[in-house]
Parts: structure tokens; C-alpha cells; sequence
């Protein structure tokens, strides 16, 4: 019989993001069934003692599920398929960034099963969380989040619960909101003092270490000093969640003008070809180019503050 200590855990999701939460879990000995739609990127897990499921069914019989796919549509297509038999797990945990509503109607279809749920978003990039620095913010009944916060703990230092129901979704659509509209800022700002001839690596050197410099800047400097931009979060996703921010906007009647404008840059860097490929940081070159200057790599061997 497995203890409370060690649930045995099914995980939904080996993307960018759900296989390094899955790593932290398998590598802290929990015992953990991945399924993920292309199975080629969960294998790997296996490495760290992950099992690896061939259908989503296997993971019906699990204690606990995490979920974390794309958006709302993909969660009600792979909490469908795990809930398509008779077995079913006590608790869901779902970290996908979805909307309120989207979040309000995975509460019910799991509360008509009578399974928990706890709504668990999270703050990072797949680097945030290899360096053990990822947050949760968690909403739903207390307990539940008491149940899981051993597990959280092993995937992040930080989890915070703001309260019942679908609280947690409005936190992290506005966190993302604030992502969108700061990386076009601190485009615009990167651009200004490069035009005006100062390096980019000591503009940002500065910045880092001013009252305005955050972890954020700091992982994002490597990106905007040396123009890598192999992809963390895609355009698209970051689309899709100032669209959410949005939305709340219109539902809750608060005007969102900074939001509004961010959003329509990040779907023109889309429409320019920018999507899956690159990294949302490229509104840097996006930016650039309507300065009229052409960005080089400075090949300056800069730190991203993650350690
Ligand atoms: N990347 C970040 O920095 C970041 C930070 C915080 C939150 N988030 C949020 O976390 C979630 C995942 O982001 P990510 O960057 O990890 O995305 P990703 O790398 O594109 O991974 C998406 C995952 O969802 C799976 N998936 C998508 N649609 C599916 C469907 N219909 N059926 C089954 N599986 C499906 C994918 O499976 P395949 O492998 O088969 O495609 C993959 O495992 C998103 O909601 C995102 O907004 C991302």
C-alpha cells in the first residue's frame, strides 16, 4: 500500500515545461507514470526512475494526476480520454495556463466524478525550474492543496494558496499579462540605449543591478546581449494568454490599455513569422526593426542569474 508520503502520481504533459516538473518529481524518488501525446519526449524520463505510459487510461488508476498541456481545449481533451473508464484518481492537479472559465468547468466535470481538484499554475521558464526556482499559486479547496504541497515542494521552493475556486487562474493570467507588457518594454528600452550607443550587455548590466532589475531581466539578458532565441514560451502562448488577461479585462470591466497594446505587438512578431520556432524575446528584433537598426550578437559572455 503506497503511504501518504508517496502517492503514487500519474503526469499529463512532457513538454517544455511538464517534463522538467516531472524530472523533479521522478528525481526526488516519487513514484511517477508519464504519459505524454508524443511519447518520444517522455522517454527520456525513465532516466530519473519516471515509468512511461503508452495511453492516458494507465494513468485513471493513479492517486494523484498533474496536467500540464497547452490550453483549455487540450485539457478537456486529456482529462476526457483519463476519465473515460471506470478507474479514477482522488486528486488533479492542473498546472496549464487556462482561462477562469475554462478552469471553473474542469471543477464541475471532476466534482460530478467526485474527484478533488486543485487549480495549480506556475511562474518560470523549464531553466526556472532545473534551477529549483519555480513558483505555484494554487486555488481550491485547503485541503486539497495541503495534500499536494509535499509534491509542489518537489517540483518548486514556492507555492502560494490565494483561496477557493478558480482564484489561482486570475493570479497567473495577470502575471502573464505583466510578462507581456514588460519584455515589450524592456524591448523598447534595450533598443533606445543601444540607438543612442550604448552596448547592449552594459545597458542590462546596469539595469540587473538597479531597484528595476529582476530574476526576469536577468534570464532574459543572455537572449537580448547574444540574439539566442531557442524557445522557452512560444509567441503563441504568450498570445494566448494576454488574450485571457484581456477577456478577464472585458469580464470585470477593468480598462487594460498597456495589455491591449503589448498584445497586438506580440500577434504582429507572430504574423511576421515569429511564432513556434523563437522565443518570445525576439519582440526584441521585432522592436529593432521598426527603430530602423539592425541587431548583431555582441558575443559577450553574460550570466542569466539563475546560477
Ligand atoms: N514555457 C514557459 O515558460 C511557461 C511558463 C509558465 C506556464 N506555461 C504554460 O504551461 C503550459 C505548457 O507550456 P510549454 O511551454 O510546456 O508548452 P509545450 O512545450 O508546447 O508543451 C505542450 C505540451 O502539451 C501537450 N499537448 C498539447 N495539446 C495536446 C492535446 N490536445 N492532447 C495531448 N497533449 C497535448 C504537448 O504534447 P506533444 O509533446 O505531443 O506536443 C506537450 O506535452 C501552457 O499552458 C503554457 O502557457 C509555460
Amino acid at each position: 500500500m503506497p503511504t501518504p508520503t508517496r502517492p503514487t502520481i500519474g503526469w499529463i504533459g512532457a513538454g517544455r515545461m511538464g517534463y522538467e516538473m516531472a524530472a523533479r518529481l521522478a528525481k526526488g524518488g516519487a513514484d511517477v507514470l508519464v504519459w505524454n501525446r508524443t511519447r518520444a519526449k517522455a522517454e527520456p524520463l525513465a532516466q530519473y526512475g519516471a515509468k512511461i505510459a503508452s495511453s492516458l487510461a494507465e494513468l485513471a488508476s493513479r492517486e494523484i494526476v498533474f496536467c500540464m498541456v497547452s490550453t483549455w481545449r487540450d485539457v478537456q481533451q486529456v482529462v476526457g480520454e483519463l476519465l473515460s473508464g471506470k478507474a479514477q484518481p482522488r486528486l488533479v492537479i492542473e498546472c496549464s495556463s487556462i482561462s477562469l472559465e475554462g478552469s471553473a468547468a474542469l471543477r464541475e466535470l471532476l466534482a460530478r466524478r467526485g474527484i478533488d481538484y486543485l487549480a495549480a499554475p506556475v511562474s518560470g521558464n523549464a531553466k526556472v525550474i532545473k534551477a529549483g526556482k519555480l513558483s505555484f499559486v494554487c486555488s481550491g479547496p485547503r485541503q486539497s492543496f495541503d495534500e499536494a504541497l509535499p509534491l509542489l515542494k518537489m517540483i518548486a521552493p514556492a507555492a502560494s494558496y490565494v483561496g477557493e475556486g478558480e482564484l489561482a487562474r486570475i493570479v497567473k493570467i495577470c502575471h502573464n499579462v505583466f510578462l507581456g507588457v514588460v519584455i515589450q518594454s524592456l524591448a523598447e528600452i534595450t533598443v533606445l540605449a543601444q540607438k543612442a550607443g550604448v552596448p547592449r550587455h552594459a545597458f542590462l548590466e546596469f539595469l540587473n543591478q538597479s531597484v528595476m532589475g529582476s530574476m526576469f531581466t536577468r534570464y532574459k539578458t543572455p537572449a537580448f546581449v547574444n540574439l539566442d532565441f531557442k524557445v522557452t514560451f512560444t509567441p503563441e502562448l504568450l498570445r494566448k494568454d494576454m488574450d485571457l488577461g484581456l477577456d478577464a479585462g472585458r469580464r470585470f470591466e477593468v480598462p487594460m490599455p498597456l495589455a491591449a497594446l503589448a498584445r497586438d505587438l506580440v500577434q504582429s512578431m507572430i504574423e511576421r513569422g515569429m511564432r513556434g520556432e523563437e522565443d518570445f524575446a525576439a519582440l526584441l528584433v521585432q522592436q529593432a526593426q521598426a527603430s530602423g537598426i539592425e541587431l548583431r550578437p555582441e558575443d559577450v559572455a553574460v550570466g542569466d542569474g539563475l546560477g
